[in-house]
């Protein structure tokens, strides 16, 4: 995938009456790292959900590849927030990661030696081949998040979105997803991912700061001022990541007045 890997305008994403975010500009190309930062409930899991084709939009266009999420749903792979996914399904950590090669693929296909390749090498990497044969509610969360990275790469997807794939790891998971996400830049893969924390989302190449809108975006160090997380995080600013991720209180107060802010007529 070449260029723009993903691409929106005016776009305009909700639930029901109520939209959750607002005429949103993105634009990632191929290659680069883009991190979605924001408060709880300020669009991160919504717009990746749009990008994967599972989001209808309101208004404005996004494209994958050039096509809608909808038809290029094969060259996305999307890996959910722990706790969200089937986890506690008796399934061994292989096949949850071979499942990966069936998507959008067919579920009577055969395994091809490429398929077991990929499988192997995506174990490899995130360093969980001796948990193979391990059923997923055996492990702990970072070892689990650690599967699901696996099978998102198992994909072989061009485009890869993270949902906050570090958030609450231990050490270990944490460097080891955090890897694999510059191996895949590198790769010339474009990858988004949503995190609550601002050390990592300097890491990355573009940051979209979010509530309920997109409040700035660009290079880390433009997005990540004093001014625009003040914004973001409804007018209180805590200076460490940390706080910004256990401060439920602060999170629930900034994104209820983007709430209050976001109703618009069901259509
Ligand atoms: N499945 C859903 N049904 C209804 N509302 C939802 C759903 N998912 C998210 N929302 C709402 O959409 C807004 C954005 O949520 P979300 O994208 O999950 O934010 P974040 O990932 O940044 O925490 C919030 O107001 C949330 O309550
Ligand atoms: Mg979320």
């Amino acid at each position: 995938m070449d260029g723009l890997a993903v691409e929106g305008r005016g776009v305009v994403l909700g639930y029901g009456a109520r939209a959750a975010l607002h005429d949103v500009d993105l634009a990632v190309p191929a290659g680069t790292t883009t991190a979605l930062v924001g408060p709880n409930g300020s669009g991160k899991s919504t717009l990746l959900g749009a990008i994967a084709g599972l989001v209808p939009l309101r208004a404005g266009t996004l494209t994958v590849g050039g096509r809608p999420p909808a038809a290029a749903r094969t060259r996305v792979a999307y890996v959910l927030q722990t706790g969200s996914a089937d986890e506690v399904l008796p399934v061994t950590v292989r096949e949850v990661v071979t499942m990966a090669r069936f998507a959008g693929r067919g579920l009577l296909r055969r395994l091809r030696a490429e398929d077991r390749r990929a499988v192997a090498d995506a174990l490899d990497r995130l360093e969980i081949t001796d948990l193979a044969d391990r059923h997923l509610r055996e492990l702990s969360g970072g070892q689990r998040q650690r599967v699901l990275v696996a099978q998102g790469l198992a994909q072989a997807a061009d485009v890869l979105l993270l949902d906050e794939p570090v958030t609450g790891l231990d050490l270990v998971s944490r460097q080891r997803i955090l890897r694999v996400v510059d191996e895949e830049r590198a790769a010339g893969r474009a990858v988004v991912l949503s995190t609550h924390d601002l050390d990592d989302a300097e890491l990355a190449d573009h940051v979209v700061l979010l509530a309920g809108r997109v409040v700035a975006a660009g290079p880390p160090a433009a997005v990540l001022t004093e001014a625009n997380l003040r914004e973001a995080y409804g007018g209180r600013l805590l200076r460490t990541a940390e706080a910004l991720a256990t401060d439920e209180h602060l999170h629930a107060h900034a994104a209820g007045e983007r709430h209050d802010a976001g109703t618009i007529p069901a259509s």
